[in-house]
């Protein structure tokens, strides 16, 4: 009767923890989940809470700074490369610009001034024109310093760096002929146009006196056409 009586509780108690069971996990499952939840606002009030799409849209702005920062130098490298191309192809250009040795020395002449006596006049090519190169007398600097000359007056000193030394292009500013010596200095055959000593025009139809192409002396005895003392 004893055994009856505890089978009887044994199988009442199996059947009470059958019942409760799901009603047991079922609660627990609604702690957990209320327990979540209540973690989550909790971590959102403090601002703790991550978004999974905050970090997906933080790793794509992570790569467009990357491609940005990639694209820059990129960009850089090529500025750089095309940059010191386009020097190197500059640099034979401004080389060829240079004037060369050859050309430097035909843009000037020298003269050596010794073999040129008192009275006579030497002449000499420079950059294709004739030059007179007159060593003046005593007599002749006088009468040229107290004369201004014809139509195109100036006066002597103005139109010599030495007095004994007149250098001038020797091409008629009429027409461009080229003037012979005579006594009172050069007489144009083309049209007869005369200048003076210091070539200074004193009957045309030349309208204005010889030119002074730019010189300087680097000696005593001699000169160097092409350059004046400023250039030099
Ligand atoms: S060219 Fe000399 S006078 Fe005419």
């Amino acid at each position: 009767m004893q055994d009856a009586s505890r089978f009887g509780r044994g199988r009442s108690s199996v059947f009470l923890k059958l019942l409760l069971s799901p009603i047991i996990a079922a609660a627990a499952m609604s702690f957990s989940s209320v327990l979540v939840i209540s973690n989550a606002l909790q971590l959102n009030r403090m601002g703790l809470w991550i978004d999974w799409r905050d970090l997906k849209m933080a790793d794509e702005d992570e790569e467009k700074a990357e491609d940005i920062s990639r694209r820059d130098f990129l960009g850089e490298v090529t500025s750089v490369v095309v940059g010191l191309g386009l020097a190197a192809s500059c640099v034979p250009f401004i080389e060829s610009m240079s004037p060369s040795e050859d050309v430097l020395s035909a843009a000037t002449t020298e003269v050596d001034l010794k073999p040129i006596d008192p009275g006579a006049t030497k002449t000499v090519p420079w950059q294709g024109k004739p030059i007179f190169v007159m060593h003046r007398t005593n007599e002749q600097i006088k009468a040229m310093q107290a004369s201004m000359g014809g139509f195109d007056p100036v006066a002597d000193a103005k139109r010599v760096e030495r007095p004994q030394w007149l250098v001038v292009i020797g091409i008629c500013t009429h027409l461009g002929c080229v003037p012979n010596k005579v006594d009172e200095g050069w007489l144009c055959p083309c049209h007869g146009s005369l200048y003076d000593n210091s070539g200074r025009v004193l009957r045309g139809p030349a309208p204005k006196n010889l030119y002074l192409p730019p010189y300087h002396f680097v000696s005593g005895d001699t000169l160097l056409i092409g350059k004046d003392e400023k250039q030099t």
